[in-house]
């Protein structure tokens, strides 16, 4: 949408307008602009499971700040938690404090890899910090990832996310701006291939310093990992002293409190969790062995340089602590996983009752509707012929109906432990309606 095409008549239009002036695009990413690809959208308030505009508007939210909400907006134990954390000062910068204690203990009680943890703030420092503290242990400047996989935005990893059809099989960069020699240094396979990877371990085995992946990648909808992918990883991993990063920074928490290792029982040597940690605040962490952890134990004129003014801040952790306790007290995951089976089985009768090609993807608490494709993606490639347009079109009737989610077609639904049977019965409800006037 252009700036002359955002209305006047609403607050929500006066402050796109406004923000595409001083902000680039208009949002402060380029996929938090796509929600205006179904109108004027400017946000104050979020409770539970509600999003409200400056004008009022409410909708169920199903975006969820792409993932971290797990426990619901404004989360009433998270949020005292934080105000406590506020009012002995958010940030000290010396030393260590017991609450940075005790988020780090309660990561290596539930993340089965974890035995030391440094904090950070967002999942990309996260990545960033695992694939140094890789590139250190082995010496070694390669890492590989696979294709449709993100973990963040720096030129370490921005590369093949969403790679076009003829460019499947290179490195791909995301970004204008990116260092070559970051990308050259980045391979890329498809996710799921194991054969590919034995390949590259033939080719480049001793030249490489790690292996990152989101066990269950969700940029592109959700595909789920054969066991048999994931145990050649470890397998070729571990003979080879490569270290294996997982990516949970959305399924860590999320998904389990153990995280996708936890699930598939096939544990890393490396693990960046974020998002739902914190229920929200920017907190984030790399944790895992602590061999390879300690190398950021030194005085900065030896070891791995792991920094970060706002790293270990006071609010951040205690909403984590708060967040993880509550999760694991009370067993968020049955509920949240529950409730996605439901979505997803009631998506799945809609679209054959109303004859229309497609599939329903998901995983515990993410779900994703994907039109005009049919068989059970398990690569990236399994997105191609995916229909934008009919998807966007599904996301501006649900808006229309009070129903949030971003309308990019690529990314996912998520639910929270405020989502209910009363929201799952709404949602598929006006599905059924927006579907029937596709
Ligand atoms: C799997 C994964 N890794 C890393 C990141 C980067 O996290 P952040 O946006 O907090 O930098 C994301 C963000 O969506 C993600 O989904």
């Amino acid at each position: 949408m252009t700036q002359e095409s955002t209305s006047d008549a609403t607050e929500s239009g006066r402050i796109v307008k406004r923000a595409k002036t001083v902000i680039p695009g208009g949002a402060q990413t380029g996929l938090r602009a796509q929600a205006y690809d179904t109108g004027d959208v400017a946000f104050e308030r979020a409770e539970d499971a509600t999003l409200t505009t400056v004008d009022g508007d409410d909708y169920t939210d199903y975006h969820l700040g792409f993932g971290p909400i797990i426990l619901g907006h404004a989360h009433d134990s998270v949020d005292d938690a934080a105000r406590r954390a506020i009012d002995g000062g958010v940030l000290y910068g010396a030393g260590t404090t017991t609450l940075e204690v005790e988020v780090a203990e309660r990561l290596v009680e539930t993340i089965p890899s974890v035995e030391q943890v440094n904090f950070c703030n967002s999942g990309s420092e996260a990545t960033y910090h695992a694939i140094r503290l890789a590139r250190a242990k082995t010496g070694n400047e390669k890492i590989l990832k696979f294709e449709g996989c993100y973990h963040g935005w720096h030129d370490y990893v921005d590369v093949s996310v969403y790679p076009p059809e003829d460019s499947l099989g290179e490195q791909y960069p995301e970004s204008e701006g990116m260092l070559s020699s970051a990308v050259e240094n980045t391979l890329v396979v498809p996710f799921n291939d194991s054969e590919a990877v034995e390949e590259v371990f033939r080719e480049h085995g001793d030249d490489l310093a790690g292996v990152i992946l989101e066990p269950v990648p969700h940029s592109v909808g959700c595909i789920l990992p054969r066991q048999e992918f994931l145990d050649t990883l470890r397998e070729l991993t571990e003979e080879t002293n490569v270290p294996l990063i997982f990516d949970e920074v959305i399924s860590g928490f999320r998904h389990s409190p153990h995280g996708a290792q936890g699930e598939f029982g096939v544990t890393p040597d490396l693990t960046c969790v974020a998002k739902a940690l914190g229920n929200g605040y920017p907190v984030a962490a790399v944790g895992g062995r602590e061999d390879l952890l300690s190398q950021a134990g030194g005085d900065n004129k030896s070891g791995v340089v792991i920094s970060g003014t706002y790293s270990g801040n006071l609010p951040g952790l205690a909403a984590a602590r708060e967040t993880i306790d509550t999760i694991v007290e009370e067993d968020v995951q049955s509920h949240v996983t529950d409730l996605g089976e439901k979505y997803r089985d009631g998506l799945r009768d809609l679209l054959a009752d109303h004859c229309i090609s497609g599939r329903v993807v998901g995983h515990r608490s993410i779900f994703s509707l994907q039109f005009g494709v049919t068989d059970k993606p398990e690569t990236y490639e399994d997105i191609f012929g995916l229909d934008e347009a009919t998807f966007r079109d599904f996301a501006a009737g649900m808006r229309e109906r009070g129903h949030f989610f971003t309308p990019n077609p690529y990314k996912r639904h998520h639910l929270s432990f405020a989502h209910d049977e009363r929201h799952l019965k709404s949602y598929l409800d006006d599905a059924d309606d927006v579907l029937a006037n596709l």
